[in-house]
This record gives C-alpha cells, structure tokens and sequence, in this order.
C-alpha cells in the first residue's frame, strides 16, 4: 500500500503528511483496502486532532514529533486489530447511532459478585437475554494491588485480567459470545490514575525521571499546599486533601481519590500516546462502549479546583478522534457526578458537540427521582428536566439509571433549586437525613458515605430497593408497606425506561437486591459503606422470580414488562422529542415522548396518595380523548382527569390521528 500516501492531498498540513509518511511502513503490513481505510479516516479525522494536540502539547520543545507518535501508536493499533471488529468498524460507520436506539437495554455487574468469574459471567448470558439486555458493564476486571483496590478502579496492568476472575482469552471469548447474541460488551477505562504499583509507578518510585514525569511527584509540600487552596475533598474520610507521601521516595504524589491510586500527568504526551496504546489495545478486543472513568480529573492547573478544566475536554477530544481513526465502533461514555452544566459539556460543545463522549451518565435525573421520592413532590424534578434533559447534541445520548456501585451525592443545580425557592444546601441536609433514615416518617434505610464534618456535606450508600422502603417493610413485616416499595421502585425504573436515552439497570435491581452488611466483617471493605449495595448475587433469590406473587416476581415482572413497551416504541430512544409538562398538581410528574407517529404520554405520581390529573392540562393532541395505559393495558375512563393510583406510572397511548 506504500502508493497511499503519494495520493496525499496537496493542502494537507505537514503534520497529518509527516506522520502518514512515517506510518506508511507500518501500513505496509496492513493489506490495502484497511490501509485505504485508515488513510480516509486520517483524512477526515486527522485535522481536528492536530489541532487539538497542538492545543495540549504545541508549547512543548517535542512537537510536532509527539504528534506523529501519537498517530503512529494509533495506526499500530489498527494494524492489530482483529478482521471482524473491522467490519464492525465499517457498519458503524455506516449506521453510527446504534446507541440510541430504543432497543438498547443496559447492565452493570461486578464480576465476581455477580457469577465470580468471566466464564460464569459467559454462563449468565440467557440471563442478560431474560430481561433483554443489549449493553453489559463489567466493573473493572484488571489486576488491582493486593488488599484494597477501590472495588477495581486501582489498576496496576490494563493488560493482565485480575487472575481470580480469568484470563484474557477468557475476555476475548465473552467479548465474541456476547456480540454473538447482540449484547455490547462495555468495560471501564480508569484513566485518571494508575494503582501505586503499576509498572510505571513501580518505575518512577525507583527514581526514573522519564516515569515520574508520567505523575505529579513533589519533594515538599509547598506545591500541594498551593493546590490544596482551591481543591475539592473527593475521599476526605481516607485521607485529606489530594496528595500522599511516600516515605520511600520521600515525596508527595498527587491522589485525588485513594492513597493507592496515582493520578497521571497529561501535561506529559508521553502520557496521553501510552494511554491510547492502553485504550485501543482494549478497543481490540471487541470493547464496545468504554466508560471513562472520573473524566473531571484529568487535567490539573494551579489555582483552579482542577476539575472540569478546558484541556480535560481537549484530551477526550484528542482520543475521540484517534477512536474514529483506528476503531470506530468504539464509543466513550462520560462518568462524570459534578454539577449538571459540567456533566453535559462532556458530550462536547460549540463546535466540538457530539466530538467527545457519545453517551453519559445522567446522575441528574438520578438524583432528582430520589429527590422526588423524599420530598413527595415534583416540581424541582420538572423544572431540572424542562431546562436540562431535551438540550444534548443529537448524536448523544443520556444513560439513565437509578442506582449504581456508587454513593447518591446530591448533584443538582442550586440555580434551579432557588428558581423553585428551595435552599440548595439545606434541601441536601434534609435529603441525607431523609434517606439515613433520620426524617420522620422516612422508609429509607441508607447510610453515609464520606461524611464532611467540615463542610457537612456527604453522601448517601444502599442498594434501589433499602433506599425504597422495602427493607423496612421486610422488617417491619408490612404487607401494604412492601407493596409501596415495590411501587416506588418500578415507577422511578419506568421512568428511566421511557425518558429517552439509554436506561442502566445496576444488576440485582431488578429482584429488589437489599442492603449487605457483610462488608463490614471484611477489613478491605469495612471503611467503604458503598460495599453495602454491592452485595453478591444471591441465585437462590434470583429463581424466586419464577414464584407467583414473590417480591422478586413482582419486581422482576414489573422490569420486563416494561422493559418490553419500551422495546416495542421508538418514542422511548434516545432520538426522540421529550416535552416535560407542569400539570399544576405538584405531586406528579408529566412528559410527553414523540417520534414521528410513536406518542407516549408518560405520568407518575410520586405519593403514597390517589392523585388526579385534568385532562385539560395534560398536552394531548387532538379532541378524541380515549387513552389507554400501555402498563396495566386499562382504556382510561374519565374526560375530564386521570386518576392515578399510590407511585403509580401511567405510559398513555393515543389513538392516531
Ligand atoms: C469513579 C468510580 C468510583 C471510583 C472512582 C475512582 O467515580 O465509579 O467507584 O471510586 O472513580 O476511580
């Protein structure tokens, strides 16, 4: 293929051409159509990151070569990659918005909780096909230091499989079994941090400057204390501030989150090309959606809160486009739980929109359906969503979730709380009581997670169903209680099935998982309540999914069925129009799903009480009122208002036009 890059375009910028002649010995291996492909994407793509690295890295002495190793590191990859995640690649370039579609169903599991070891998780896959899954999260499965490893995300080798849960044929052979029944295959990519022994920490702790310009190393403590001015706690309980030392190279490292986990300088390109060599070595497996570990992070600058920063976007950029050049079936998706502006600018803005995570976490609607649950009212819920929820570039798309393997911190905007006259910082107070169980009259059983003493703030732990009531219930022995719980649970999940955008189901949800308190015998574990909603799968609990009139049938059923609507309209994908309405009746919560013919009119009341709608203030198109909810398959009777029932969710159908 060496003729490739004589058919160069004139005007390309001598970067692009420079590193296209360097690589072309390395295109020589690839046969020549890949090596037309690659060359087409260089084209399109190539552009945009020059220019994006040149923002990092322009200032440096070694630009533009780091550039052109950048893409050379890339175009090894793509060499590498296997013949059937290339034909992948050309579909999705094809058809690039699978992602949004409305048959697209979501799993998360830890590995060894869940069916101890990738091979059992290959066994579980009827399982995933049961409720319909189409995209599975493995949380971290790489080899992590011994002792803690902050649940997986202390990674010591992106290359080796933590050797309890398997191999990396074993991973191989997941990856092609679950693509082979249509369920993509999504991993973790922790690249903020690597673990404190990590090959390339094992080697700048042995004093290699080259390694320990790849993190932030201090002799003293003169510049974490200028840092230190303006940062966030993130785990105040572990340790305070953001820096440890360590005794044996007498020097403080920068570790936002735990003392084991170093976070990485990208002020070095060094840096960035080893990680996308780490990324796209993990695309090569058959990865479909990679979840980019705390993205606010990646970027630090001296008197900022380090967080969210112009050039963590640019790095996320940069990657986006190597991902488009060298594996574009490849999507990223952005966890970052900050404040609601800052998680929606990682789907990219301006003109970078949609040119940076093709899908996110929505921690906003989380929050505010928990919130919703607390208060009994909807009107913050409503306002948030009216003004946050419809306003993403339209190749992206919201993961929607009520529950994950992390704590609930109350992320929403103290704008719009004000804007509903609600006090942001004692509305939290009151939610973290609420849902520890200290508000009268609360159902929840929840417990804190890195409580603040300074700031008061922190956050709350416990699996859907504790934070639900069912727990209580249970204990409590209360027939009508379980039943409200059960309700709770299926009307906030419902949501997230309909809203539009992808819904996420933390995996045990869906039979009504509680609260384990064995992570407290465990010493790895027993400073970390977030262990007390990461339970082992109990499989004896799951088969009672299959026993009438059980709590985990009724919650399993009530998944499936709507799991099931949602697969049947359009109207629920990402792709759709959503017109959030405020009825008056502050209880409920109102949106209106459109696409194309497909209308769902979606209602939920958020109390423990009958609640009515009016017809009349509900955005029913048309004169011809004859409603039936998709749910319960019941013809609503009454013209004039809509009765719900206790927590009841209402999908209403309308008749065509
Ligand atoms: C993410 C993970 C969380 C972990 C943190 C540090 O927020 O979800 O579990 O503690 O990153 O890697």
């Amino acid at each position: 293929m060496a003729s490739g890059t004589e058919q160069l375009p004139e005007d390309l910028n001598s970067y692009l051409k420079k590193a296209l002649q360097n690589i072309s010995e390395t295109l020589n291996g690839a046969d020549v159509r890949d090596a037309a492909v690659f060359l087409r994407r260089c084209m399109q793509h190539g552009p945009d990151l020059y220019r994006l690295l040149e923002q990092l890295y322009g200032e440096r002495d070694d630009f533009p070569g780091s550039a052109e190793a950048i893409l050379q590191t890339a175009a090894e990859a793509f060499l590498r990659r296997p013949a059937r995640l290339k034909q992948l690649d050309r579909e999705r370039e094809e058809s690039p918005r699978w992602y949004q579609h409305h048959t697209m169903i979501g799993g998360v599991c830890y590995v060894d909780l869940f069916a101890g070891t990738l091979q059992g998780i290959k066994e579980k896959i009827p399982y995933f096909q049961e409720l319909g899954l189409t995209y599975l999260h493995l949380m971290p499965i790489f080899r992590t230091p011994d002792g803690p490893d902050d649940g997986g995300y202390a990674v010591s080798s992106y290359r080796e499989i933590n050797p309890a849960l398997g191999h990396m044929d074993d991973l191989c052979e997941l990856a092609i079994a679950l693509q082979a029944v249509g369920i993509n295959l999504v991993l973790d990519f922790v690249f903020n941090h690597t673990a404190n022994d990590h090959e390339w920490a094992l080697k700048a702790r042995a004093g290699d400057p080259g390694y320990q310009d790849c993190y932030f190393i201090f002799e003293d403590r003169a510049q974490p204390d200028a840092y230190e001015k303006t940062l966030r706690e993130i785990f105040p309980d572990e340790h305070p501030g953001a820096f440890t030392f360590y005794p044996d190279i007498d020097k403080w490292v920068w570790t936002t989150f735990h003392t084991y986990q170093w976070d990485l300088n990208y002020r070095n390109p060094d840096v960035f090309r080893r990680m996308l060599a780490e990324m796209l070595s993990l695309a090569n497996i058959g990865i479909d959606v990679l979840r980019l570990d705390a993205v606010p992070f990646i970027w630090k600058k001296l008197g900022t809160s380090c967080e969210n920063l112009p050039e963590a976007h640019t790095i996320i950029r940069a990657f986006n486009a190597l991902v488009r050049i060298a594996a574009p079936a490849l999507i990223f998706k952005s966890e970052a739980i900050v404040h609601p502006d800052d998680v929606r600018s990682y789907f990219g803005q301006g003109e970078w929109a949609g040119k940076e995570c093709e899908i996110s976490y929505n921690p906003l609607l989380m929050v505010q359906l928990w919130e919703a649950l607390a208060t009994r009212h909807t009107h913050l819920l409503t306002y948030a969503m009216q003004h946050r929820f419809d306003v993403i570039p339209e190749n992206c798309a919201w993961v929607n979730y009520i529950r994950s393997h992390d704590d609930i911190g109350w992320g929403f905007a103290d704008e719009d709380a004000a804007a509903m006259q609600i006090d942001g910082f004692g509305h939290r107070q009151y939610l973290n009581r609420f849902y520890t169980g200290q508000e009268p009259g609360s159902f929840a059983i929840g417990y804190p997670f890195q409580f603040n003493p300074r700031t008061l703030d922190m956050r709350i732990s416990g699996t859907a169903a504790s934070l639900a009531g069912l727990e209580q219930a249970i204990k409590n022995n209360n027939p009508h209680a379980i039943d409200l719980a059960i309700r709770r649970i299926l009307l906030i999940t419902g949501i997230t099935m309909s809203m539009g955008g992808m819904p996420l189901i933390y995996l045990g949800d869906e039979i009504g998982r509680l609260n384990d308190y064995t992570y407290l015998e465990n010493p790895d574990t027993a400073d970390d309540s977030r262990w007390v909603h990461r339970a082992p799968a109990d499989w004896e609990q799951v088969a009672r999914r299959r026993e009438a009139g059980t709590v985990e049938a009724r919650i399993f059923e009530g998944f499936t069925r709507l799991i099931g609507l949602r697969k049947q309209h359009p109207a629920f994908g990402s792709n759709s129009a959503t017109q959030v309405v405020d009825t008056g009746n502050r209880h409920v919560y109102v949106y209106l799903k459109t696409l194309g013919d497909d209308q769902v009119l979606c209602i939920g009341n958020f109390t423990a009480d009958p609640q009515r709608v009016p017809v009349d203030r509900l955005p029913l198109p048309g004169t011809d009122r004859r409603l039936v909810d998709l749910i319960t398959g019941k013809t609503i009777s009454s013209d004039t208002e809509i009765e719900l029932s206790p927590y009841e969710l209402m999908y209403l159908s309308m008749p065509q036009q």
